[in-house]
């Protein structure tokens, strides 16, 4: 099965750095056929990747949306319509970056998604647990409270779920493979139990992928992809995720 391997960029990157990213990047690599893959970059910079994209494979991407979907007096943000006028095909939805520093709850989540839904924009939701609810192994109970945010008015036919464990983002710290499949069974199986047609969801695993790693996550059951941070900003790492799946 072809495998989703999407970047995310956070606040990173200026335009000189992505006019060397994309003449580091042969164009080879941006027709990959093989799997889908993507990036999600800072709103800045939608319409300059849209220039560099447009004649590849790779897929457009958001880190968020607003919780609004008319066009109005909201300072700051920005909606599904303006994410549509740069042809965007994701969005990330729920990072746990967003929980931690802008205390994201689920209500706000479930709005998102639907905004991005209704645009025809596929949401990553991301779930994930810190390290404390491990440690107390309350994982399952967080990722349960989590895609509580997966209402029943959600059509979860377009939406693609992202479990990444906090304490794995940018440490370098990996969960065991047993781990990981523990977790994205879970999910599934919560998913399942709510969303009787959800059984084609992808789910990818996020947090400290990198080139040496992403061969054996991927040849986990249950892992349909990757979402990948800091190795994601270099052309050359980037690519070597792409081709070892
Ligand atoms: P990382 O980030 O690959 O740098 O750990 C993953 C993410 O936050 O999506």
């Amino acid at each position: 099965m072809d495998k989703i391997i999407l970047g995310n960029w956070k606040m990173n990157g200026s335009l000189k750095m992505i006019e060397n990213y994309f003449s580091e990047l042969k164009s080879e690599s941006l027709s990959v056929k093989k799997h889908t893959v993507g990036l999600a970059v800072p709103f800045p910079y939608l319409s300059l990747f849209q220039k560099y994209l447009k004649q590849s494979s790779w897929m457009l991407g958001a880190q968020d949306v607003s919780q609004f979907m008319e066009q109005g007096a909201y300072t700051g943000e920005v909606s599904v319509e303006m994410l549509k006028d740069f042809n965007t095909q994701f969005a990330l939805v729920g990072h746990s970056e967003r929980r931690q520093y802008f205390k994201e709850s689920n209500a706000l989540l479930t709005r998102k998604i639907k905004n991005l839904l209704s645009g025809n924009i596929i949401p990553i939701f991301c779930v994930g647990e810190i390290l404390e609810e491990k440690e107390s192994q309350h994982t399952e109970q967080v990722l349960n409270e989590q895609l509580n945010a997966l209402d029943n008015e959600i059509d979860t036919k377009n939406i693609v779920i992202a479990y990444e464990p906090v304490w794995a983002i940018g440490t370098g710290k990996i969960p065991t493979q047993e781990e990981i499949y523990t977790s994205l069974k879970y999910i599934r199986s919560q998913i399942l139990s709510r969303h009787s047609e959800a059984d084609k969801i992808p789910l990818l695993y996020g947090g400290s992928v990198s080139g040496d790693n992403a061969k054996e996550i991927i040849s986990i059951e249950h892992v349909d992809g990757l979402l990948i941070g800091g190795a994601s900003l270099k052309p050359h790492d980037f690519i070597k995720i792409v081709q070892s799946v």
